[in-house]
């Protein structure tokens, strides 16, 4: 594996992270690690160079951070950096801080958590943080040893990123970006102010959740054109990587074959590694997508589980993929079964829980009302 410097002490970090949000799972429920899997993807990394693992209090609705815990504790903790994020949406006074790290210490089994982030900032979070003094608390808590190095992750407009980049002397940030997302929230603009002001910066969502993975007739026309033969994950990492601004890409791999395919990209040249053509390609495909996505959820998951059960990411998805990959038959029988299994769009009672925790700020609400309309 190459490594890449990171952060002001000059660490070897491999260019792949191993995000821990999308571990395979049993009977389709995300608090149900596929452990047996999972553990072997985890070692299959570990032995193959990948030293940056991303999880999170709220990944697989808070089993991502005790099974990792569980895993590492076998001798592979000291192998790896290991990285997660305060959630700050459950922090309502200064004490909260220290308390939810400590419980994300013992959850880890870990005494110290290497990279440690603010999770999810955006104007209301951030406002609300700074006012509990959360400096202090980054402050102290490396002091105290239990993390290393500070960080956040960022969910809103590029103004507020440069605000926060500005605010303080972090060590990383991790923004989203992929070739589809190249001017949403932080965007390449935001790539370039935190690499300018000396930051590490860290790229979650490189293939947008999976979606870049899965090619309609029109994009595969477009990359069948290419002389070199990627896959279309391959082509979206490799957009992310060509940055030289970009240190780490965070990849949620379901698969061992994904682990696989993605450790192999990484172990190839990446910066500045794409030909104009090959550029010109990704740009073309970008175009065809733009013209096509209905809604902009990424999956994250950060509204599930939802207190009525709507499975929101699920009916997005679908509805999109009516549009994006031609798929109505399929959609519509999916939708079917997810009103038989009560988690369908009927069960909303616009509560607004969803919509405060969106780190894309979708209207959820009546988003999932028009994509209904298309479903049924
Ligand atoms: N801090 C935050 O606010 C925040 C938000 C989001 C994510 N994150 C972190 O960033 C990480 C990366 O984001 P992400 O998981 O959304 O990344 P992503 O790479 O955009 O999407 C992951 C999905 O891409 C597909 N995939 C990955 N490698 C593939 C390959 N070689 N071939 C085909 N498909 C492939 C898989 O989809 P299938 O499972 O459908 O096959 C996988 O679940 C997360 O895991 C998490 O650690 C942080």
């Amino acid at each position: 594996m190459q490594y890449f410097k990171f952060t002001k002490d000059n660490i070897e970090i491999s260019p792949l992270g191993f995000g821990c949000m999308r571990f395979p799972v049993i009977d389709n429920n995300l608090s149900n690690i596929d452990e047996k899997k999972s553990e072997e993807m985890i070692r299959f990394a570990i032995d193959n160079g990948i030293n940056y693992f991303d999880t999170a209090y709220n990944y697989h609705s808070g089993s991502s951070e005790i099974f990792l815990g569980k895993v590492l504790k076998n001798g592979l903790r000291d192998k790896i950096y290991l990285a997660s994020k305060n959630p700050v949406w459950l922090v309502e006074e200064y004490s909260d801080f220290e308390r939810l790290l400590d419980e994300q210490l013992e959850r880890l089994q870990t005494d110290h958590i290497d990279f440690y982030l603010l999770h999810s900032l955006y104007n209301k979070t951030y406002k609300k943080i700074i006012d509990l003094d959360v400096f202090k608390f980054l402050d102290d808590a490396k002091k105290k040893g239990k993390i290393k190095y500070a960080g956040f992750s960022f969910h809103d407009e590029l103004p507020l990123f440069k605000t926060i980049v500005d605010a303080y002397d972090w060590d990383f940030c991790q923004i989203q970006l992929n070739y589809m997302d190249r001017n949403m929230q932080a965007g390449l603009d935001g790539l370039e102010y935190a690499y300018s002001k000396g930051l590490g910066v860290i790229i979650m969502e490189p293939i947008k959740g999976g979606k870049l993975a899965n090619a309609s007739e029109e994009v595969e026309k477009v990359w069948s054109e290419s002389k070199v033969k990627r896959s279309p994950a391959e082509w979206a990492l490799r957009w992310v990587l060509n940055h030289k601004e970009v240190s780490i890409v965070l990849s949620g791999m379901s698969t061992l074959d994904q682990v696989k395919e993605n450790i192999r990209i990484a172990n190839s040249k990446l910066h500045n590694s794409l030909t104009k053509d090959e550029l010109g390609f990704i740009d073309r495909v970008t175009d065809i997508y733009n013209k096509r996505v209905k809604v902009g959820c990424t999956s994250c998951e950060y509204c599930q589980p939802c207190p009525f059960n709507v499975s929101i990411p699920d009916i997005f998805e679908m509805y999109n993929n009516m549009y994006i990959y031609d798929t109505v038959e399929q959609s519509k029988k999916s939708y079917e079964k997810l009103k038989e299994s009560l988690k369908d769009v009927s069960q909303c009672t616009e509560c607004g829980v969803c919509e405060n925790i969106c780190p894309q700020h979708l209207e959820i609400i009546s988003l999932l009302k028009e994509s209904e309309k298309e479903l049924i």
